[in-house]
C-alpha cells in the first residue's frame, strides 16, 4: 500500500516508519525542510529509542522516503495527517490550523479515490470540516475522511505502535475500513482489537482516553498529598489499589504532576469542546486545576527541604523531560519548578540526558551540566525531578562529597529512606516518609 504521512513529528515519523516495517511504501512529507534534509542524511530530529536504527534499515530498502513538496502525496492510497494541535493561544481551545492548512494543501494533489486519515488528536467535529473542505475543493473525487487516533507513549513509541493494546478507526464507509484493515493488516499476528466506530466517536476515544489517564495520576498525586499528612506510604497505597483488577497499578505513580505533549493540552482541549455543547466536565476541570497547583507546588517542597528559604541557595535539577526517553520538554513539571526556584532566589544548574537544547529557550537563566554529579557540585539540594534510568543508582557518597548539604528532594519516588538514611542524606519523597 502506499502511505503519505503529512508531519515527520513524533507521531508522523514512528507510525512512518513503523508502516515501512510494515512492508508499505511510506513517503513522509514535512514542511520544515531543514528536518527533511537532516532525515534524508540519515539524522532524527527527536530522541527515541530504536527509532534511528528502524529508519536507516527501512531507508536502505527502499520503502521509506522524506520529502518537503506537498505535491508528492498524490499517488498515496492513503494520507495520514499528523501535524501539531498545540493549545490556542487565549482560550486553549486545540490550535487546528496546522490540521486544516495541511488539508488545503493536500487537496489539489490527492487521487480521487485517496483515503485522508487523521492521527492527529482532533476535537469531535473536525472530521467534518475536514470532509467539507475536500469537498469544495474537490468536488471531482470520492475521498473519504477517516479518524484514526494515536495512542503511542513517547520513549516506548515503537514497542506502542507495534503493540497497541487497540487501533480505533473512526468510519461508516466500507471501502475506508478496508483501506485501514489492509495498513494494520500485519499487527494482526498480534492479535490487536480494531474498534471500527464512527468517526465522531473515534475523535471522542482519544481525548476521554488522555483525560482518563490524567485523572488516575492526579487522583494518586491528592492522595500522595494525604499519605504526607497522616504518615501513609502511597507507593504501599497504589500497590493496594492497583493488584485491584478493576483499578490496575499503571498510572497510579505519585510525581510531580503529568506533563508532556498531550495530557496537559488534550485535557484541555476536551474541556472547551465540552463548554461548546453545554456539557460541564467537572472531574476533567477539576483534574486540570489541580494539576497546574501541583507543579507550582513542588517547588515549596524544596523550600521546607531547606527550612524556609532557598534564597541565595543553589539547587541541582536533575532531568527537565517530562518523563525519560526523550528529549520533550512541552510541559514538563521541571519546567515551572525551576521557575519557581529561580524566583524564590534560588541558583538553578541542571542536567538532563537528552533534553538541554529544549530546555534552554524556556529557562535562559540556568546553569546546564554535563553530568548529574557536575549539577550537583556545591549544591544545598539535589532535586529529582525526571526518573531517568541513569538517576537511580547514583553513587551516593560521590554525590555527597561534591554537595555543599546532603538533600535530596526526589518527586519520583525512585530512592528508599532506609538507603539515604544509610547515606547520611536528608532525604523527601512525595507521599512516603523520608528523613529528616
Ligand atoms: N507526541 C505524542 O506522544 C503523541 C501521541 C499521540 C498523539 N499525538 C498527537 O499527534 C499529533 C502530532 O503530534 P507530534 O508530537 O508528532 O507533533 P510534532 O510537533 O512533533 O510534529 C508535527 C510536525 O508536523 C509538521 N507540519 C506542520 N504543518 C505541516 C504541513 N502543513 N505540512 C507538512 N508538515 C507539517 C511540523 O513541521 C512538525 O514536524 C498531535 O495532534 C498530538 O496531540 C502525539
Amino acid at each position: 500500500m502506499r502511505v503519505t504521512m503529512i508531519g515527520a513529528g513524533y507521531v508522523g515519523l514512528v507510525s512512518g516508519a513503523c508502516f515501512a516495517d510494515f512492508g508499505h511504501q511510506v513517503t513522509c512529507i514535512d514542511r520544515d525542510k531543514s528536518r527533511v534534509a537532516a532525515l534524508a542524511r540519515g539524522e532524527i530530529p527527536i530522541f527515541e529509542p530504536g527509532l534511528a536504527d528502524l529508519v536507516a534499515a527501512n531507508m536502505r530498502q527502499g520503502r521509506l522516503e522524506f520529502a518537503a513538496e506537498i505535491s508528492r502525496v498524490k499517488s498515496a492510497e492513503a494520507v495520514f495527517i499528523a501535524v501539531g494541535t498545540p493549545s490556542r493561544r487565549g482560550d486553549g481551545h486545540a490550535d487546528l490550523s496546522f490540521v486544516y492548512d495541511a488539508v488545503r494543501e493536500i487537496a489539489p494533489h490527492l487521487s480521487a479515490n485517496a483515503v485522508v486519515v487523521t492521527k492527529s488528536t482532533v476535537p469531535v467535529g473536525t472530521g467534518d470540516e475536514i470532509e467539507n473542505i475536500l469537498r469544495e475543493r474537490r468536488p471531482d473525487a470520492e475521498i473519504q475522511v477517516v479518524s484514526n487516533p494515536e495512542f503511542l507513549r513517547e520513549g516506548a513509541a515503537i514497542q506502542d505502535f507495534k503493540h497497541p493494546d487497540r487501533i480505533v478507526v473512526g468510519t461508516d464507509d466500507p471501502r475506508a475500513r478496508t483501506v485501514l484493515a489492509e495498513i494494520y493488516r500485519p499487527l494482526y499476528l498480534n492479535a490487536p482489537p480494531i474498534i471500527y466506530v464512527s468517526r465522531r466517536t473515534a475523535e471522542l476515544i482519544k481525548y476521554a482516553a488522555n483525560a482518563f489517564l490524567a485523572t488516575k495520576i492526579t487522583f494518586i498525586n491528592e492522595i500522595a498529598d494525604l499519605c504526607e499528612r497522616v504518615g501513609a506510604d502511597v507507593q504501599e497505597v497504589a500497590r493496594g489499589m492497583g493488584l485491584d483488577n478493576r483499578i490496575g497499578g499503571k498510572f497510579l505513580h505519585a510525581g510531580p504532576g503529568f506533563g508532556g505533549s498531550c495530557f496537559p493540552k488534550d485535557a484541555t482541549a476536551l474541556l472547551k469542546t465540552a463548554q461548546d455543547h453545554g456539557v460541564p466536565l467537572r472531574i476533567v476541570e477539576t483534574v486540570s486545576a489541580v494539576n497546574d497547583q501541583r507543579k507550582r507546588a513542588m517547588a515549596r517542597k524544596v523550600v521546607a527541604a531547606l527550612h524556609g528559604s532557598i534564597r541565595g541557595k543553589t539547587i541541582a535539577v536533575l532531568g527537565l523531560t517530562f518523563k525519560p526517553n526523550t528529549d520533550d520538554t512541552r510541559d514538563s513539571p521541571a519546567i515551572p519548578l525551576i521557575v519557581a526556584l529561580n524566583d524564590l532566589g534560588a541558583t538553578v544548574r541542571a542536567y538532563d540526558p537528552a533534553g538541554m537544547d529544549q530546555a534552554k529557550p524556556q529557562l535562559p537563566a540556568v546553569a546546564y551540566c554535563n553530568s548529574a554529579y557536575s549539577a550537583a557540585e556545591g549544591a544545598d539540594a539535589v532535586v529529582i525531578a525526571t526518573e531517568w534510568e541513569q538517576f537511580r543508582a547514583l553513587d551516593l557518597v560521590r554525590l555527597k562529597s561534591v554537595m555543599a548539604q546532603p538533600v535530596i528532594v526526589d518527586l519520583r519516588n525512585i530512592y528508599r529512606a532506609d538507603e539515604m538514611k544509610r547515606a547520611k542524606f536528608r532525604y523527601f519523597a512525595i507521599g512516603r516518609p523520608g528523613v529528616d
